[in-house]
This record gives C-alpha cells, sequence and structure tokens, in this order.
C-alpha cells in the first residue's frame, strides 16, 4: 500500500494576471490536504473511491475526460504501463472544493505520487508537476501552472508560466487570516470571462495586467526582506485591479471590508474569485479577532495561517 498528501494553496498576488504571463506568487497551505492512498484489489479491476465526492466506481466505468480517470490514465502512460495491476486508488481530501485552495491539483498531485509509487516507479517531481498540469485543463481550461507547482513543490514559489520554478524566501514570517465565502466557484469560468474581457480591448486590460505585475515585484522584494506589513497595502491596490477583472463579487468584498474594519493591515481575494476564499495580512495577535470579523460577515470556514 502506498500513501501520499498534497497541501492546499494560496495565491498571495498574481492570480488572472498570471494566464497572461505575468509573474504571481504562491504559497502552499499545510493545515488543509487531500491524501491518495493505493492499495492491492483482491477484487480485481481499478476501483476508484473518493467518497468526499460520492465516487465509488470502476476505472473503466469513468468517462476518459473525468478528471480522475484522466490523472490515474495519466500515470499509466506516463510508465509505459499498458495493463495495470488490480488496485483500489481511495482519494480524501480537506480542501474545499472550488474555493480557491484548490482541491483539483493537489488530488492530482497526491494520486500521481501514490499510483507511481505503488506501480515501482516514483515520479520525480518536475513530471508530477507536468502530469498534473494536464489534469488542470480538465478543471481550468486554460491554466497558467502555478496550482500544480505550487503544490508539487510545497514551498512559496514566484511563477511565469512556461519559466523554470523559482522559489523564494521569506524574510520575516508573517500571519494570514482565510476567509471562505462557502461559495463554490469555477476558476474555469471567471479565466474564460476575464479573457472575453481582455479580447475586447487588449490594450486597456493588458495595463491592468501590467499594474499587477508591478505590484507582484514589489511585494516579492518586500517579503524577501522581512518587511511584511508594507504587503498590506499591496494586497489592497492587487484586490481593487482584481475588481476591475470583475472576478471579485458582493461575498468577496464584504469579507475584504470586515477585515480591513477589524484591525487587518490588507486583504484581497485569492485565487480565481466570484466566490472562494479571500485573504487578509494581520498582526499575528488580532488574528483570532479578524477571523471572528470574517465569520460574522458570513465566511463558512477560516483558516489563520503562517507563511514562512
Ligand atoms: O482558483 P484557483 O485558486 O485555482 O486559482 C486560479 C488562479 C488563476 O490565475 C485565476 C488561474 C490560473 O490558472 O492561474
Amino acid at each position: 500500500m502506498t500513501t501520499s498528501s498534497a497541501p492546499g494553496k494560496i495565491i498571495l498576488f498574481g492570480e488572472h494576471a498570471v494566464v497572461y504571463g505575468r509573474p504571481a506568487l504562491a504559497v502552499p497551505v499545510t493545515q488543509v490536504q487531500a491524501t491518495a492512498t493505493v492499495s492491492e484489489n483482491s477484487r480485481g479491476g481499478i476501483r476508484v473511491e473518493a467518497p468526499n465526492i460520492n465516487l465509488s466506481s470502476d476505472l473503466s466505468r469513468l468517462a476518459p475526460d473525468h478528471p480522475l480517470a484522466a490523472v490515474i490514465n495519466s500515470v499509466f502512460s506516463a510508465l509505459s504501463i499498458s495493463s495495470p495491476s488490480d488496485c483500489t486508488v481511495y482519494i480524501q481530501s480537506t480542501i474545499p472544493v472550488a474555493a480557491g485552495l484548490w482541491s483539483g491539483a493537489a488530488v492530482s498531485v497526491a494520486v500521481i505520487r501514490a499510483l507511481s509509487e505503488f506501480l515501482g516507479q516514483p515520479l520525480p517531481n518536475e513530471r508530477v508537476s507536468t502530469l498534473a498540469y494536464e489534469a488542470e485543463k480538465f478543471h481550468h481550461g486554460t491554466p497558467s501552472g502555478i496550482d500544480n507547482t505550487v503544490i508539487t513543490y510545497a514551498r512559496p514559489v514566484y511563477f511565469i508560466k512556461s519559466k523554470p520554478i523559482e522559489i523564494f524566501s521569506v524574510g520575516k514570517p508573517f500571519t494570514l487570516v482565510i476567509g471562505d465565502t462557502g461559495i463554490p466557484a469555477p476558476t474555469k469560468e471567471s479565466v474564460s470571462d476575464v479573457r472575453r474581457l481582455w479580447e475586447t480591448d487588449k490594450t486597456r486590460w493588458g495595463k491592468v495586467f501590467d499594474e499587477i505585475e508591478k505590484i507582484v515585484h514589489e511585494a516579492k522584494k518586500k517579503i524577501e526582506s522581512g518587511e511584511w506589513k508594507g504587503i498590506g497595502s499591496l494586497m489592497d491596490q492587487n484586490h481593487a485591479l482584481l475588481q476591475e477583472l470583475t472576478v471579485s463579487s458582493v461575498e468577496l468584498d464584504r469579507l475584504v471590508a470586515a477585515g480591513r474594519r477589524s484591525g487587518a493591515l490588507g486583504a484581497k481575494l485569492s485565487g480565481g474569485g466570484r466566490g472562494g476564499n479571500m485573504i487578509a495580512l494581520v498582526e499575528k495577535e488580532n488574528a483570532p479577532a479578524v477571523a471572528e470579523a470574517f465569520r460574522s460577515a458570513g465566511a463558512k470556514r477560516t483558516i489563520v495561517t503562517q507563511v514562512g
């Protein structure tokens, strides 16, 4: 039997613009995990069990473009296995689906690692990330690759599409409160809406992406030099640009405002937007008060996480 776990993630700065070649910063969130366990199956065939999504099926009965079938089959073809041994792939996740912490990439990474190890050919990180990226296309349509990268390496990453990954350092640890609106919001939809917007006026929206890029560069410098308090106002600026890109929502804006009112140093949505999660930068001792403010403003769940 083999088991592998992969963390959740949050995008600190640069979501959406990253799809258009601009950089973004993302960090793992280890409080939430997806876990895959692969074991021998005496009944024969390949079983896929994912109780979180009420799935219990033979692999052969899943549509080939089902994200789990796609990721499992991609491991077999990467390892050139034409008749795989009987096994059960059991998947569990504490990461909310379609909520900006992204369960899809974490599930893919955990499955790829546990299955390749079960088959006696554990894959290196680079292959794991590439296969997870292929699976991401089923979830996201045109993913930038940031999710599979940060989750595979489980380290803070400065990410530019199609460029080698760069791990960034955190000069001084800082605290974030994550607020979950509880509203499922498929990233595929917000990404394709932003693409439609961009196509209406590429110069105008290109400038918005450039402004986001400047914020990402400034934020990286501040995080690396330990001036973490300075990233609060950069979060506010990034959120305003995401509002312009139409990917915020009433619920996200309500949580962002509640965070700022309760003493957060800055706040923004994180990920695809429209629903899902937002983040607020806080002084560590103020985290419980901000989390409470989020819950009063409608958050279904809050997580306090330390970066670095
Ligand atoms: O919704 P999430 O947390 O998976 O974030 C997606 C980030 C986007 O920039 C909106 C899309 C992408 O593929 O980079």
